[in-house]
């Protein structure tokens, strides 16, 4: 009755401002599904699709030396085995060297629609309302206008500013013997009572912080489907990063990483784990200060032995005490993203003895590398579940192998990971927490190499 009554204003409502994204089953090609895009503005005389989607490309046309000469596919030409790497920065190119694939029609009504095949696969996007060059395009200028219809996962507003959306695979039409490029294990469970985990945010205590209130810090937690249900059981804990230019949202809303934790722990690669997935700016008003909302023109990195002191001080015990989790390394592991991979490392060296397992996605440069000398005065380094991943297209391979390399010298022992379709971009970290879920989390130590087989 009530939402009877409210029908009326919900629709002059969506006249006002509307949008909407609907994934349909076809059936036929180019993937096997299309993706409507709508969104209502009288005013507009350009809009383009921006954010995580991206042209298409394949192993063929794509080098990780030079972006400007690899393929770009319209989704329409898709072939199995195509996908795409982000550009080298996230700019759509300026009007009229190139025209971009997601170019939204003007429609009856001031209604704009695009519909487009897509792949397997999560995509994050914002529309780009006469704006042709993404980092000239914000929220605040209303340049930049995120689907209302699709709000993005965020705690507070202005922490995100894309929406997300997942493709499911279709054998008949994306199977290929090129490369796997199946990305369902980031898709919603088939039965939620049973396997879908909890995702919020939370804040807690931080002296000094300054987002998102004066003394209070903020991160998303993952709770497993099971967490509550089983009297005094304690959960083993991964805390999860972030990278340069993100924050605690980023895993759940551009990654999925609540379903990719769902999968893992439905097919029984992982007993259930709690995830926490902190946010590494603005602990204090002297450090680096980011909020994604607010247009920035360089991306600030705080110093990573900073952050581990700040965490150690205030939300590792925050979260001790406030969640049902293990205190013990052996059920503890820390992970991240390109600098948030640097930040793992500097867990790895100096919070040695707080967790077991380690995973440094597409890892930026920590260097100094550990050598003989610091594993001789911390043998502990040597015991360690290490996971080094990083994609063939992407900008930090050299250094991702200038670490391998600094740990082989010291015949440290890791799983690798090598995303084949992987740049530095998120379709690469979901791959890699997958992996390291599958490979690496809570497995017996000390890692050989019938570890994960
Ligand atoms: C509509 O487009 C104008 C630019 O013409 C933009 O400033 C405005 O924010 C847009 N409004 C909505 C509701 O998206
Ligand atoms: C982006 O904005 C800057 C500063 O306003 C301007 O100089 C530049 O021409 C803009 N770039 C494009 C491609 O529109
Ligand atoms: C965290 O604090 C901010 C600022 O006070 C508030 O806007 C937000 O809703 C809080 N989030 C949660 C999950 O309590
Ligand atoms: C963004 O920056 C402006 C200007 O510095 C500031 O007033 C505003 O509070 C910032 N927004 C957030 C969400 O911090
Ligand atoms: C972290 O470890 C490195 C390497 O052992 C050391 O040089 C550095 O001083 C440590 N940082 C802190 C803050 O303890
Ligand atoms: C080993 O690493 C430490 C810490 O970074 C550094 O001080 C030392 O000079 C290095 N030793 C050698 C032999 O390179």
């Amino acid at each position: 009755m009530r939402a009877y009554l409210f029908t009326a204003a919900a629709l002059f409502l969506s006249l006002e401002a509307s949008a909407s994204v609907t994934i349909r089953k076809t059936d036929r090609g180019s993937t096997g599904y299309e993706v409507d895009f709508r969104y209502f503005n009288a005013t507009a005389k350009r809009v383009l699709i921006g954010g995580g989607i991206q042209p298409f490309t394949d192993q063929f046309h794509t080098t990780g030396t030079s972006f400007r000469f690899n393929g770009r596919y319209d989704p329409r030409d898709y072939k199995p085995g195509d996908f795409y790497v982000s550009n080298p920065s996230p700019q759509l190119p300026a009007e009229p060297a190139y025209k971009w694939p997601y170019e939204m029609s003007r429609s009856e009504g001031g209604f704009w629609t695009y519909t487009t095949p897509l792949p397997s696969g999560t995509y994050s996007f914002a529309y780009l309302v006469d704006c042709n060059y993404a980092p000239n395009c914000s929220i605040d200028t209303g340049n930049l206008v995120i689907d209302p219809d699709l709000p993005p996962f965020l705690n507070v507003p202005g922490d995100q500013v894309a929406s997300s959306f997942q493709v499911p695979f279709d054998a008949r039409f994306q199977a290929s013997p090129e490369l796997n490029t199946n990305f369902d294990y980031a898709l919603d469970t088939i039965d939620p009572h049973l396997h879908r985990g909890v995702i919020k945010t939370a804040n807690y205590t931080s002296p000094g912080s300054i987002h998102p209130a004066p003394g209070v810090h903020d991160f998303t937690i993952y709770l497993p489907a099971e967490y509550g249900r089983v009297s005094g059981k304690k959960y083993p804990l991964l805390y999860l990063s972030h990278g340069a230019g993100g924050n605690g949202a980023d895993w759940e809303n551009l990654g999925r990483m609540s379903h990719i934790m769902d999968n893992l722990i439905r097919l029984g690669h992982i007993p259930p784990t709690v995830v926490v997935m902190p946010s590494f700016y603005n602990l204090d008003s002297e450090s680096p200060r980011f909020i994604y909302g607010n247009k920035s023109n360089s991306v600030p990195v705080p110093p990573a032995h900073f952050v581990r002191e700040n965490f150690e001080r205030f939300l590792f015990p925050w979260v001790d005490e406030h969640y049902d989790v293990c205190r013990h390394a052996s059920c503890r592991a820390y992970a991240g993203l390109s600098m948030g991979a640097v930040l793992t490392y500097e867990m790895f060296v100096n919070a040695t003895d707080k967790f077991d397992y380690y995973g440094m996605f597409s890892p930026a440069t920590a260097a100094p590398y550990i050598n003989a000398s610091s594993v001789a005065a911390n043998p502990q380094l040597a015991h360690k579940g290490i996971m080094i991943a990083y994609g063939l297209y992407d900008f930090v391979l050299p250094q991702a192998r200038d670490l391998q390399t600094a740990l082989d010298a010291v015949e440290i022992r890791y799983i690798n990971r090598v995303t084949p379709f992987g740049s530095h971009y998120w379709n690469t970290w979901q791959d890699e927490l997958w992996w390291f879920g599958v490979k690496v989390l809570w497995k017996a130590l000390p890692f050989g190499v019938q570890t994960g087989r």
